[in-house]
């Protein structure tokens, strides 16, 4: 699935959202959550899209943002994972996966490796259930991974900009 499909489907998830929430400037917190939810957290682009949504200040939002410490701003490494432990994707063996990438790349969810090449962050269903088990990868979602897939293709991500 290319970048741009793949960000159709989660962003149609942040718009169920917004409207079960009627485009209140209400919906703020529980659209966050959300934007956070399916893209493991909250990148500028989302912020400017939910502020526009909303007719909400970007300023109020990044305010939101980093007041509340469940929220995550955009990881600082040089390459993103976010892999989905929803539970269609969980029973299909995240837990393996998971350890795959911790072991291999010695990085924790949630966390950027040291080297600042690899963030690692954890989403709880990106929209694409029936792909399961899910990661995206720098942007762009791959389906039915396993642990040896995902070493491999984040090993190669890695690697490109050596
Ligand atoms: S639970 Fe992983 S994509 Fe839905």
């Amino acid at each position: 699935m290319n970048e741009a499909a793949s960000k159709d489907k989660r962003r149609k998830l942040v718009d169920a959202t917004m409207r079960r929430y009627g485009h209140s400037q209400y919906a703020l917190i529980e659209t966050l959550h959300s934007v956070q939810e399916v893209y493991g957290f909250l990148d500028d682009e989302n912020l400017k899209y939910v502020s526009d949504a909303l007719r909400v200040p970007l300023s109020k939002i990044y305010g939101v943002a980093t007041f509340y410490h469940f929220f995550t701003l955009k990881p600082q490494g040089d390459h993103t994972a976010v892999l989905c432990t929803g539970t269609a994707c969980y029973i299909k063996g995240v837990p393996a996966i998971l350890s795959a990438i911790r072991n291999n790349f010695s990085v924790e969810a949630g966390e950027t490796r040291e080297d600042g090449k690899l963030s690692l962050l954890t989403a709880r269903c990106i929209g694409s259930c029936g792909l399961s088990p899910a990661i995206v990868l720098d942007g762009e979602i791959a389906g039915q991974i396993t642990p040896e897939i995902v070493v491999d293709r984040i090993g190669r991500m890695i690697q490109n900009d050596a």
